[in-house]
């Protein structure tokens, strides 16, 4: 089993992934730096697992934090890893359009002190948490990897250039083993209820605000737009289960560790699209009961459609989606009843 050290690994995604990777065997040490994120979800992820992590706070910017890490010292850890799965970065569209310093700083310069320490340390294989929103407005959906890489905002154009890192990276040595997982809409929880997706303040995204409606946190749901070109005139997009998500990280870390070098680049959705309205309804069914909402203007930078082409996936990984969207609605419920507030 493999010694792994997961950045942001407390977070939504992260912390999904690493109950996948403690259930296959594999040895975990979580850097966070809890900007936004509760240790809980971490002690939740040892009592589902019976497996212990070794957490250390601490952020990618801070030079000495990583010496430390990647060399031993005062954490403890000692030796090398034998990969990384870098979930740690900032993930806010709006947020990125107010500070775009702190996005670069974050999602380019961070992802660059990292990958130099692991370059120091002989650790060449890593697994990065990229996105769809590289995708800008897609000219054509389904969309494949080989769509024109367009972003439309500072956390798109600071995730498209932390990608162009890596790919430089790959082509100056073939010691590197990279996978660029590019993520769809990650949405649900884990099916106990225990672990789950807790935005901080006002959620942007859709899943999460429509389960703090129905647990009564907000009024009602505001639909950006009912004129798009789509089934039911509302945004349609490929909502993936987060363990869905994880499983696939997990088979990507497994062809990394085989060994042969190379560079991975990897739509992770279902292939299937679903409508705001849709999601609404499946949540609906989930909690039991109808859910409030009102049809406002459209989003700013908002685009109709966007699903994945997953196929590449499929046929580098083995990998597919498993769960649909009645699974992530009753799976994303389940979280959010029984932790109305969080992990607060
Ligand atoms: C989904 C649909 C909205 C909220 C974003 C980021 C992307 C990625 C995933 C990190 C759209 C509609 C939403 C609401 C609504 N994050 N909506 N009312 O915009 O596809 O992607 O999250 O990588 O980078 O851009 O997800 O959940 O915000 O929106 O009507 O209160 O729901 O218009 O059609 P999006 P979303």
């Amino acid at each position: 089993m493999a010694r792994l050290l997961l950045t942001g690994g407390a977070g939504f995604i992260g912390s999904h992934t690493a109950l996948v990777l403690l259930q296959a065997g594999h040895h975990l040490v979580v850097l966070d730096d809890f900007r936004n994120r509760n240790p809980v979800a971490l002690k939740r992820v040892k009592q589902l697992s019976g497996k212990q992590i070794t957490l250390v706070a601490g952020n990618l910017n801070d030079p000495a934090c990583l010496e430390r890490l990647f060399r031993g010292g005062p954490y403890g850890i000692g030796g090398s890893f034998d990969a990384v799965i870098h979930f740690a970065g900032l993930k806010a569209v709006g947020e990125s359009v107010k500070h775009p310093l702190l996005y670069w700083q974050v999602n380019l310069e961070g992802t660059r002190l990292l990958l130099a320490a692991m370059a120091a340390a002989g650790c060449f294989s890593l697994v990065f948490s990229s996105s769809a929103t590289l995708y800008g407005m897609p000219n054509q959906v389904p969309i494949p990897e080989s769509a024109q890489i367009q972003p439309i905002n500072p956390y798109g154009h600071s995730k498209a250039a932390a990608e162009q890192l890596l790919a430089d990276l790959a082509g100056s040595s073939s010691c590197w083993r990279i996978a660029r997982l590019r993520y769809f809409n990650p949405v649900g929880a884990h099916p106990s209820g225990l672990i789950g997706e807790d935005p901080a303040g006002i959620p942007n995204n859709l899943f999460p605000f429509v389960s703090q409606v129905a647990v009564g946190k907000r009024p009602e749901l505001l639909i950006f737009g009912d004129d798009w070109p789509t089934i039911d005139g509302t945004g349609v997009r490929d909502y993936i289960h987060v363990m869905d998500l994880a499983e696939g990280h997990a088979a990507a870390l497994e062809v990394l560790l085989a060994g042969a070098p190379q560079l991975l680049t990897l739509n992770l959705g279902s292939g299937e699209g679903h409508s705001v309205l849709q999601v609404l309804r499946g949540f609906e069914q989930a909690c039991g009961r109808e859910l409030p909402y009102r049809i406002v203007d459209r989003r700013p930078g908002d685009a109709a459609i966007t699903v994945a082409d997953p196929s590449l996936a499929k046929a580098l990984l083995g990998w597919r989606t498993k769960r649909n969207l009645a699974q992530i609605c009753t799976d994303g419920w389940a979280w959010q009843a029984a932790n109305p507030n969080g992990y607060r």
